[in-house]
């Protein structure tokens, strides 16, 4: 009954580009580089590349199987799955808190490309040095309206997607742009190259010092990894529950998964190199992608061209993403409290709007939105990508492999036996022990000390 009523992706290219759409953003352009940049280049990429492939792919999976069975939104899922009674619709219900506290601080971030995208236009970057570009973020940042303006467009936007539905909103935007995403990354990553003292931060990226390698650096590789994919809160359980039966999840999962991991590893490659050349700190956090990359640009025959339609992709790429954490909240009124879609929509928005605009606040110098040292921004960053997801993660890949019928799983993988069964057997092995077994050490390792 519910399979008639539900839409679905177009075609299996529409499941890639969405999901593509969803783990492509400023996870990798913005949030890969900063904690590459803290926590010593190299050695973060190595953990990273691992756990990547090896625990978030399977875990994208699950994820798949999970949405795909239940066709349902992630509380819906679970409740489905193992029954009203039992505690896993806990599960789901962490992931859609977990998905509205990512929107909060997300769109910080979010606006601030929507903010630089009018610098770009109005050409606020040509022939300016390195201390001017530096001043220019902190002028934004620390401006009292302006950035909390350009979220809330931000939102608007992401709304006004997210109210005509997944395949009219989500899925054609995200199959035009991403391919050309990736295009100028590459045509980026060749200029930061061939700048003078770009071996330095190639160095910096690619040779590991294994030393470096903490408990703390790889439960923040975990946490990136997570958060790159968009696993461990139900942004993919709610996407798996719009692929078609006749799709193939795990060739579609293993296409996302090296894509996004392509695209944070060039943005390393751009960034890295150019802030060494230009003498920017790699710690320098937030502001080492909004100072690296207008610099970039300035060296560039038609930089502000470049630089226009760099940040005019990179808000598109960050809004596939708020669009698919917008869902998962959309998804779960609309099915569960049965909102109608807009209502639900503009319900998650203001509801993100209310802690969001904190987040944003909380980056002005001298601002008393902290908790301890931490600004409310850090706060939700850390509370999601560092707990929330490796737990949801760990309940999700324990659920597929542990409480659901061995049968039922097989029969998603292989689209009730007509793909081969070999490797997705190999799969399903890591989701019982490998990714379980990684996911608790790597955590409870990290809590306990
Ligand atoms: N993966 C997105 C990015 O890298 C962020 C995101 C996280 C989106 C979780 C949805 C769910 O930018």
């Amino acid at each position: 009954m519910a399979d008639k009523k539900r839409e679905t992706f177009g075609s299996k290219l529409g499941i890639i580009m969405a999901t593509a759409g969803s783990a492509l953003g400023l996870g990798n352009i913005y949030r890969f580089p900063c904690e590459a940049g803290a926590n010593g280049g190299a050695a973060f990429l190595m953990v990273y590349l691992a756990l990547a492939l090896l625990i978030g792919t399977p875990l994208m999976i699950s994820e798949f199987v999970i949405g795909r069975r239940s066709r349902s939104n992630p509380v819906g899922a679970f409740k489905r799955l193992s029954g009203a009674r039992s505690a896993w619709p806990v599960v789901g219900y962490l992931g859609v808190v977990c998905a509205f506290l990512i929107l909060a601080f997300y769109t910080t971030v979010a606006g601030w490309t929507l903010g630089y995208l009018g610098k770009s236009v109005a050409g606020h970057f040509g022939g300016q040095d390195l201390e001017a570009i530096q001043q220019q973020f902190s002028d934004f940042t620390n401006h009292p309206w302006l950035p909390v303006a350009c979220q809330l467009a931000f939102l608007a936007l992401t709304a006004v997607v997210v109210m005509r539905g997944v395949k009219d909103g989500i899925e054609r935007w995200s199959k035009i742009l991403m391919p050309m995403l990736l295009v100028i990354m590459v045509v980026l990553c060749v200029k930061s190259l061939t700048l003078s003292g770009a071996g330095e931060g190639l160095r910096f990226f690619f040779k590991p010092d294994f030393s470096k390698i903490t408990g703390r650096v790889v439960l923040s590789a975990l946490g990136q990894s997570f958060f790159s994919l968009s696993i461990g809160m139900g942004a993919l359980i709610t996407y798996g529950s719009y692929i078609g039966r006749r799709d193939n999840m795990v060739s579609s999962a293993v296409g996302v998964a090296l894509a996004d991991t392509l695209v944070a590893v060039l943005a390393g490659v751009v960034i890295f190199p150019a802030a060494f050349s230009f003498g920017i700190q790699p710690e320098a956090g937030a502001a080492l992608a909004f100072t690296t990359l207008p610099m970039v640009f300035q060296q560039m025959t038609g930089g502000y061209f470049f630089c226009l339609i760099f940040f005019l992709l990179l808000v598109i790429a960050t809004l596939t993403s708020t669009i698919s954490l917008l869902e998962v909240i959309v998804a779960a009124l609309t099915e569960e409290l049965r909102l109608p879609r807009r209502k639900a929509a503009l319900v998650g928005a203001a509801g993100t709007a209310a802690i969001g605009v904190l987040a944003t606040l909380s980056f002005r110098t001298g601002s008393p939105l902290h908790i301890g040292a931490s600004t409310v921004f850090d706060l939700l960053d850390h509370l999601t990508a560092l707990y929330m997801m490796p737990i949801g993660g760990l309940l999700i890949v324990l659920f597929v492999g542990w409480k659901m019928k061995r049968a039922d799983v097989m029969a998603e993988l292989t689209n009730e036996g007509t793909l081969r069964a070999g490797l997705r057997k190999g799969i399903l092995f890591i989701v019982r022990y490998l990714a379980p077994v990684a996911i608790a050490v790597i955590f409870f390792s990290q809590l306990l000390m």
